[in-house]
């Protein structure tokens, strides 16, 4: 205990002696993992002390049916941009001046009009874990997050970041399948150039609209970024159903590293952050559980969803 405290302290003072910086001076595990975010950094304090934090464990039968929740709608156009290995993940960020219009997310539960920025991939090194918000305890392969800010009100997303209804992320929960979701090959294809951290590829034509599931259905709740230094400015989305992710693209993913060329380091994925207290924060959906036709959910188009279909959620009078 007291060695790992002295060695804490040291690396605390001298994070610049491994030849990082602070924002790199992280990890998923280990003595500046997730548990010790809020420690490490000041500006990180609310890792630790935060109690609206992400990600969480959905329960889906305390969903709480919200008849207020709209569709959620993702512009169209196409988008170019550039994926990297962060050493933390996998992110990929919209170029600016490519496209004419900015990819706005709207509708759902959102008040204003958000920006589409980046989206990061979670994922497991095995199967049974990778996502970053559970169903029910259960864990999904991975996790693709797509974030927003807050165009309406703020200039850019390290602004946005920082600020009351900053960001928004919508979540697209991973599953092994034989065919993979077409515009996520259009980022696994690009995987052999990032295997170590700082490679970067550019990435052309990504239809994020088409990365989406076909459903209209998402759970909501206020949480943070799961990643230091974990605000509380965002609105997260969880869509009802997972795009897939064939076993060869998993390959690829998990071939990556978190270090580079050199020092190559430990894999890059098993980068989740567990899952947070909710506090008494409600998940609302616009699943009304009380009309949906069961059967019509039941299938093969949700496998891994299943499994709530048949909660009920609280018997909510609307409608009838
Ligand atoms: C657009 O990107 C280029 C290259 O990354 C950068 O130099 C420039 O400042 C950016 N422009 C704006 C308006 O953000
Ligand atoms: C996104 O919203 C901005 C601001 O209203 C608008 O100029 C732009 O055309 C929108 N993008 C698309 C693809 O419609
Ligand atoms: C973001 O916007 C703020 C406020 O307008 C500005 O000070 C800052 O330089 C901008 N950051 C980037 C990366 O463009």
């Amino acid at each position: 205990m007291d060695v790992t405290l002295l060695l804490l302290f040291f690396l605390l003072k001298f994070p610049g002696f491994y030849g990082l910086s602070w924002e790199e001076w992280w990890t998923y595990d280990g003595i500046s993992g997730p548990a010790f975010w809020g420690l490490i950094n000041p500006e990180w304090s609310l890792c630790n002390k935060g109690r609206r934090q992400s990600p969480v464990n959905l329960e889906p039968d305390k969903l709480l049916f919200d008849p207020n929740l709209r569709q959620l709608q993702v512009d169209k156009p196409r988008v170019n941009g550039i994926l990297t290995n962060t050493g933390h993940g996998i992110v990929f960020t919209v170029s600016n001046g490519t496209t004419e219009h900015h990819v706005n997310i709207t509708g759902g539960p959102l008040a204003y009009r958000y920006q589409f920025e980046e989206i990061h991939l979670h994922y497991g090194l095995n199967d049974q874990f990778g996502s970053e918000h559970s169903i029910s305890g259960y864990s999904f392969p991975g996790e693709i997050q797509i974030f927003g800010f807050n165009s309406q009100l703020y200039s850019n997303y390290s602004e946005a970041v920082h600020k009351a209804q900053g960001i928004v992320v919508v979540s697209l929960l991973l599953q092994m399948g034989d065919l993979s979701n077409p515009e996520l090959r259009i980022l696994t294809e690009q995987m052999e150039k990032i295997k170590f951290r700082g490679n970067r590829a550019e990435v052309k034509r990504l239809s994020i609209r088409g990365l989406l599931p076909e459903t209209d259905y998402y759970m909501t709740y206020d949480g943070s970024t799961t990643m230091p230094s974990c605000h509380e400015t965002v609105i997260w989305l969880i869509l009802n159903k997972p795009i897939y992710i064939t076993k060869q693209q998993m390959f690829g993913l998990r071939r990556l590293m978190q270090g580079d060329a050199k020092h190559p380091k430990a894999p890059l994925g098993n980068n989740f952050r567990p899952p947070q207290p909710l506090n008494h924060r409600p998940v609302r959906t616009n699943i009304n559980f009380h009309f949906v036709d069961d059967k019509s959910m039941v299938g093969k188009q949700c496998p891994s969803m299943r499994k709530e279909v048949h909660y009920k959620a609280n018997s909510w009078k609307y409608h009838s």
